[in-house]
């Protein structure tokens, strides 16, 4: 069975041809972080004329590479919820006018559960359930008890910053170029995680939410702090190392450790992690640490794309969980309380 997929959350327009729910067919991305770079961060109007100018060459270079036309395709997959609207309405729209001129079915995904799932893509070995799942984007940071792809239930998120926007935001302290996770990894494999004790905020005793804003701040102060300066321009490399290694050191902490009460908490046989940060190599490095089976995608899936997108609606698609044609798009993740629920940064995952 083939889906071609769209994703259009954010700041990215992708499409992939995705086979039986885990064979990537093609898998096509087109970034819009050169729009975004000057402002540090993604602008929703930019973002949205970006998507309406990409969204037609990246499907045609999506059917190409896969090399399938829209006739020998089983079904139309797109992104619907969470994410910035305007951004959201391009995917949608193209989807659905795919979906009413072809006839095919028409199916929502929820991207923050898609970025879950990119653990299955290219028949990877699937994860034991239940599992903890932690999503850890620049729009996004929560985690989720998986019983099977079709019941994720939210147990807990960030209150304030994602974990990507504190490294985004801190690379900007720093001076260093956005997005910001790269840099600060490469940066903190090269500097000792313990020259700088930056507060790792746990919350109230027994809470799977998160708080990265504070964090940030004493970044901040420490990079201000003593010596009087607003950036870390004047610094040495050596301490520009050492702030992101103990930065990112912070950051593991807090994670692996929310991690580990959730694991507890619900029994959990494995750990899936997805969304931009779980590309951290120094995360990666210490998952291992909780003492279960660890999912991480590769590289290219953990970031936002079409085939967790696909992947996901093959589950959606054999289970009958299609979508009417006036589907809307949503600006919030369907298991999140509601609208207004605190810490879903800017929309996106
Ligand atoms: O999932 P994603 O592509 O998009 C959304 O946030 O919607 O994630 C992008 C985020 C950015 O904040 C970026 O700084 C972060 O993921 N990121 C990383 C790394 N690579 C990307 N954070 C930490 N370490 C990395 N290696
Ligand atoms: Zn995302």
């Amino acid at each position: 069975m083939r889906i071609l997929a769209i994703e259009s959350t954010c700041d990215e327009t992708a499409a992939a041809v995705v086979e039986d729910g885990t064979r990537v067919l093609s898998n096509v991305v087109a970034t819009q972080i050169d729009l975004h770079q000057i402002y540090r961060g993604v602008v929703p109007e930019i973002a949205s004329r970006a998507h309406i100018e990409q969204i037609l060459p990246v499907l045609q270079s999506a059917l190409a590479e896969a090399a399938c036309d829209i006739a020998s395709l089983d079904a139309i997959a797109v992104a619907q919820r969470p994410g910035l609207i305007g951004s959201l309405l391009i995917g949608v729209t193209a989807a659905k006018t795919l979906a009413w001129a072809t006839g095919k079915p028409l199916i929502g995904v929820d991207h923050v559960h898609a970025h879950l799932y990119s653990v299955m893509l290219n028949d990877a070995p699937p994860p034991v359930f239940p599992a903890i799942g932690l999503v850890a984007s620049g729009g996004h940071t929560a985690m989720y008890l998986i019983r099977d792809w079709l019941n994720i239930t939210r147990i807990g998120g960030t209150i304030d910053d994602a974990v990507g926007e504190a490294y985004d935001k801190v690379a900007a302290i720093l001076g260093l170029p956005y997005p910001g996770g790269r840099p600060i990894d490469e940066l903190a494999a090269e500097g000792n995680p313990k020259a700088v004790h930056f507060p790792r905020s746990m919350l109230e005793p027994g809470s799977l939410n998160f708080s990265f804003s504070g964090l940030k701040t004493s970044v901040l102060y420490h990079v201000r702090g003593h010596k009087g300066r607003e950036r870390m321009d004047a610094v040495s490399q050596v301490e520009l190392r050492d702030v992101c290694a103990s930065f990112q050191a912070a950051c593991i902490d807090v994670l692996l450790k929310k991690l580990r009460r959730a694991i507890d908490r619900f029994g959990a046989a494995s750990v899936i992690v997805g969304g931009g940060v779980s590309a951290n190599r120094g995360l990666r490095a210490a998952l291992p640490s909780l003492g279960l089976p660890v999912h991480v995608p590769p590289p290219a899936y953990c970031t936002d794309n079409a085939a967790m997108i696909g992947g996901l609606a093959h589950v959606l698609l054999t289970a009958g969980r299609v979508s009417e044609l006036s589907m809307d798009a949503v600006t919030f993740s369907a298991l999140v309380p509601s609208p207004g629920t605190p810490g879903e940064g800017r929309g996106s995952a």
